[in-house]
């Protein structure tokens, strides 16, 4: 590859810079030439593209959202519009593209491989809910952001004996409340990949507090229920009155953790030396450590398995 590209899609995540800043630098480092794209592949259908040199990267390692910004972008999803994209790379001489998304910033990928554009994946989205890798670009920060805020509801529930109630984000991967559930000690963690019953929600946190404890948290991601519905159903099921916080896109913003910048660091290095080998339709991840390039294909049409080991942990450990 002697030109390649690189956006960013979908809802951005903290770290996506960082990311960015990888497939700049290192394809700069190995003679490619970079474009960025603005505004995700709207931003391809509107040929908003400009070179980046290693200063335009300068100084965003360490910032939230992402400077190429980003779009959800409807026009893509027709084959017009992924033909148009794939036009405008060819008629600029790029010949490869880093997308850096979620599950539908993939297909979009998928679908420009298939028109002849060297594509790589990068997982980013704080929801943590691409398969074939150990974890996504944001979903650290995420998980961080919404302890830290955990720990601030739970000061002031104990203080007063209260029960309270957090709705996170992710649309259909419980993995933020999960992490985030057991990392702060919430006494019900609700997410789409498990069944659970109200009743018995409600009732372990009236027997919690006969049994003691100051404060009762529940966390629950958005994918399963809301958090307003749930705190009325646990006011019907038994007179306990919860506080609901929900806590919305402060997940989604501020600096990335040492471990998400590290992580896009590495992946948007293994993005451009998958390109400069001819590998195309890929999506890059980490599994235990090592670098993987999973076929897009794959990883669109597969869903990122629910760690039920890690559940039942965090029951046991929250009684
Ligand atoms: O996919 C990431 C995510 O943050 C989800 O957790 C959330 O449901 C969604 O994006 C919100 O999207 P938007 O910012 O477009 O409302």
């Amino acid at each position: 590859v002697k030109s390649i590209a690189v956006l960013t899609s979908g809802g951005d995540s903290q770290g996506m810079n960082a990311a960015v800043r990888a497939v700049v630098r290192s394809a700069l480092y190995f003679d490619i030439e970079v474009y960025g794209v603005q505004r995700g592949y709207q931003g391809l259908l509107n040929d908003d593209l400009r070179p980046m040199d290693l200063r335009s990267v300068g100084d965003i390692l360490q910032r939230g959202g992402t400077v190429l910004q980003t779009a959800r972008c409807k026009e893509f999803l027709t084959a017009e519009g992924q033909q148009r994209g794939a036009d405008v790379l060819r008629s600029r001489g790029i010949d490869g593209l880093v997308v850096i998304g979620g599950d539908g910033s993939y297909q979009g990928a998928n679908k420009l491989s298939k028109l002849g554009i060297k594509t790589m994946g990068l997982p980013g989205t704080i929801d943590n809910d691409i398969p074939f890798t150990d974890s996504t670009i944001g979903f650290d920060t995420a998980v961080s952001i919404v302890v830290d805020a955990i720990n601030k509801i739970r000061d002031t529930m104990s203080s007063h004996e209260r029960a309270s109630v957090v709705e996170v984000m992710g649309r259909h991967c419980g993995d933020i409340a999960l992490y985030a559930g057991l990392a702060s000690g919430a006494e019900t963690i609700i997410v789409p990949e498990v069944p659970y019953d109200m009743k018995e929600v409600a009732n372990r946190m009236k027997s919690n507090f006969a049994k003691g404890k100051r404060h009762s948290i529940v966390v629950v991601a958005e994918g399963a229920a809301k958090g307003v519905d749930v705190a009325r159903e646990i006011t019907n099921s038994c007179g306990l009155e919860p506080h609901v916080t929900v806590l919305g896109h402060i997940q989604r913003g501020g600096a990335p953790t040492a471990a998400d910048r590290i992580l896009a660091s590495q992946l948007g290095d293994f993005a451009v030396h998958q390109l400069m080998a001819g590998e195309s339709a890929k999506a890059c991840g980490i599994i235990s450590g090592k670098l993987v390039a999973t076929d897009i294909d794959t990883v669109v049409n597969s869903k990122k398995p629910f760690n039920m080991d890690l559940y039942e942990l965090a029951i046991r450990l929250s009684q």
